[in-house]
């Protein structure tokens, strides 16, 4: 799709113009039955009756935990167990397509019944005998709800706070569970903490799902998905339909004299949101499309079909639910449910992100230009442009999305998008963003002003921008990426949440990931020290503080997003050891948390530089700190769970780099080629 853009847009569901929508999207379903019903993807309350209080979803009956770990590894329904995950996702070869087909923006989803199930990491069982297998079976459960019962009992006094906090912090709509508020503290105003967050729930989720509890995860993917659709505006501008919101809060409107109560999800698209955000990392500007089109949709809809609608010729800004795409993969990973993936709503959701995440633009870099603010650091902090958190995420979440797009002739042009873009992303980033002692070195006698192909210092960058501290602080082991890329600018703050995702997504060669958690073993006082997670070091001071963030009185040095402590990242933290094999190092973390975190109730970030203080403005019972918390533990006890999350290196991805890199004949085009081109 380009700028003047023409496309062919099939669309299955998403009714999204101002009358449709804000009549019919946020409500509780069954207060509409006749045109709800036009609508397949809702979950669908089975009692039609007509308000909330009176009309309590009937909840799928509850798994064991230790049904669901099960489950994580559950084989295909067909039984075929898929053992290389790049079988089915990758069924487009790689490489850069010169000039090639980007029309990926016409989505058809067609024949998904008879499409095969999604890639499902290797559980294969040696086959067995029906007895046996049965008997082996029985032998396993038996043993699997006894170590539930040690767990149980070796649970925590802060863990069982925990729980009981989180599931305190449960939002329910229609009588279901929806989401996580963000938080419960009684004694601060709670701004907009009392909503659902888009990235706050993932860690609650992950906890859920762990612990075996699927449903709240399944409603809150699928109403966020169906939130794509609501109207927003910023004074006169309308940003975009599609866009998924940062939050939504469930809210109930008084019915009539008999105090009967309707309920809504009002989202926040930013346009309430202090600086008024764009959440890329949450969500993104999807899809612009006029009144006259969405009422075609729904009409269509209306009788059940998909159809290929217009040609729609309005700027779309385009960026991503990175989280929401990452959880919807984690979730059918864990939960065996695959059907949710597969469905035709789920499937254009994604592909309505990726096609417009993957559209040209201005840009010349695979990563994604984006403003300051627009993800977990939602203030003014610098970190505009090409920031490591979101490049981080969306690698991964295009990863996730090739394993879960279903293959069809409709799909080719998106699935062979994502390999390309995720080919010269991994290169980009390896390749300009690896910080260790030898780059550093190699920065600080870099030539300036090269005009050619072969410039060594592509981006311009004067040596002079090195900055004193980290001089001192780069270890001889070890080394990270740095937090952003612009041409004559390297940002060399440590963000911690991209230089993990990196590890987790598989976005860092094994060498890289290796040399990321030496790092942070050697700095550990910098990084850890009292409470993990720096959430970026070092912290911005003085006139650069001033410039840099506006004065912000929340973001002081070593307060908040500017070099704050945050509990949350621990479960990220946890993810990347236990990928790495140094489960140790995130039990260590864990210990330092446990011996605070609930003494100091739960607070959401720490100050000060080794994150002695409880943060100035910190809301305490975080839930994303508490959920953090208990997802940090329930992966150590269950480390093979951590692969709901995680990533392989593919080496598939770097031969299509290799390929363009080597500028020449095919026959190169190798993963021995790809090895020694790109940084393995
Ligand atoms: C703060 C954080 C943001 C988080 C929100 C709700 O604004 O910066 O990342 O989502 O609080 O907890």
């Amino acid at each position: 799709m380009n700028a003047t853009g023409s496309m062919g847009l099939a669309v299955a569901v998403r009714p999204c113009c101002r009358l449709i929508a804000a009549q019919i999207l946020p409500r509780c379903p069954h207060q509409h039955g006749r045109r709800i019903a036009a609508l397949p993807f809702f979950p669908r309350c089975s009692r039609g009756r007509r308000h909330f209080s009176r009309c309590p979803c009937p909840l799928p009956p509850r798994r064991s935990a230790a049904a669901w770990v099960r489950a994580a590894v559950a084989p295909a329904r067909d039984g075929a167990a898929v053992s290389d995950p790049r079988r089915l996702s990758t069924s487009v070869g790689p490489g850069p397509v010169p000039g090639g087909d980007k029309d990926f923006g016409r989505i058809f989803v067609q024949g998904l019944a008879a499409v095969k199930p999604l890639v499902i990491d290797s559980g294969e069982q040696p086959p067995a005998v029906e007895g046996e297998k049965a008997k082996k079976e029985a032998v396993e459960e038996e043993e699997e709800d006894r170590s539930e019962v040690a767990k149980a009992r070796l649970q925590s006094e802060s863990e069982k706070e925990a729980w009981r906090l989180l599931k305190n912090a449960v939002v329910t709509y229609c009588g279901s569970p929806v989401g996580t508020l963000a938080a419960i503290d009684p004694a601060v105003e709670l701004l907009n903490y009392d909503q659902v967050f888009i990235r706050d729930f993932v860690p609650s989720a992950l906890a859920f799902l762990l612990k075996g509890e699927m449903e709240i995860v399944r409603n809150f993917l699928l109403h966020t998905l169906h939130l794509q659709s609501w109207e927003k505006t910023v004074d006169c501008y309308s940003p975009g339909q599609g866009l998924m919101p940062a939050s939504f809060k469930v809210r109930s409107v008084a019915q009539g004299s008999n105090g009967e109560v309707e309920e809504f999800l009002d989202p926040d698209f930013g346009e309430s949101a202090i600086g008024r955000v764009a959440p890329v990392d949450s969500g993104g500007h999807l899809i612009k499309i006029s009144g006259v089109v969405c009422f075609l949709i729904e009409v269509v809809l209306g009788m059940g079909l998909i159809v290929t609608i217009g040609r729609v010729s309005n700027s779309c800004l385009s960026l991503a639910g990175l989280w929401w795409i990452i959880l919807l993969r984690a979730y059918g990973k864990i939960s065996g449910d695959y059907a949710l993936q597969e469905r035709i709503d789920v499937q254009t959701g994604i592909k309505l992100i990726l096609n417009l995440c993957l559209s040209d633009g201005f840009d010349m870099f695979p990563t994604l230009l984006v403003t300051d603010g627009s993800c977990m650091i939602d203030r003014r902090m610098g970190i505009h442009g090409h920031p490591l958190e979101i490049q981080a995420l969306f690698y991964c979440a295009l990863r996730c999305s090739r394993e879960m797009i279903v293959a069809s002739d409709g799909s080719k042009n998106v699935l062979r998008a994502i390999n390309n873009r995720l080919s010269a992303l991994s290169f980009h980033i390896r390749e300009y963003y690896w910080a260790d002692m030898k780059k550093v070195n190699e920065i600080y006698r870099y030539k300036t002003e090269e005009y050619s192909q072969d410039a060594i210092n592509k981006f311009n960058i004067y040596p002079e921008q090195i900055p004193g501290w980290l001089v001192d602080w780069i270890p001889e082991k070890g080394g990270y990426f740095i937090g952003n890329l612009q041409p004559a600018h390297m940002d060399f703050r440590f963000f911690s949440l991209g230089n993990l995702w990196a590890i987790i997504s598989s976005l860092a060669t094994p060498k890289q990931a290796e040399g990321i958690l030496d790092l942070i073993e050697d700095k550990w006082d910098d990084l850890v020290g009292n409470m993990p997670l720096k959430i970026c070091y070092p912290a911005l001071e003085n006139e650069e503080w001033r410039i840099t963030t506006g004065s912000d009185p929340k973001n002081t040095p070593w307060s908040y997003h500017n070099g704050g402590s945050w509990p949350t990242l621990l479960w990220q933290f946890t993810l990347a050891c236990i990928k790495m094999g140094r489960p140790e190092s995130a039990r260590k973390a864990i210990a330092i948390a446990e011996n605070h975190l609930s003494n100091d109730r739960w607070p959401e970030y720490y100050d000060t530089p080794t994150g002695r203080f409880i943060g100035k403005q910190s809301r305490l019972y975080q839930t994303w700190t508490i959920a953090g918390f208990l997802a940090s533990k329930l992966l150590l006890e269950n480390p093979e769970l951590a692969s709901i999350l995680t990533f392989e290196e593919d080496l598939e991805l770097l031969e299509g780099c290799a390929c363009s890199l080597a500028k020449s004949p095919r026959i190169k085009c190798s993963r021995r080629a790809a090895k020694s081109h790109i940084f393995v």
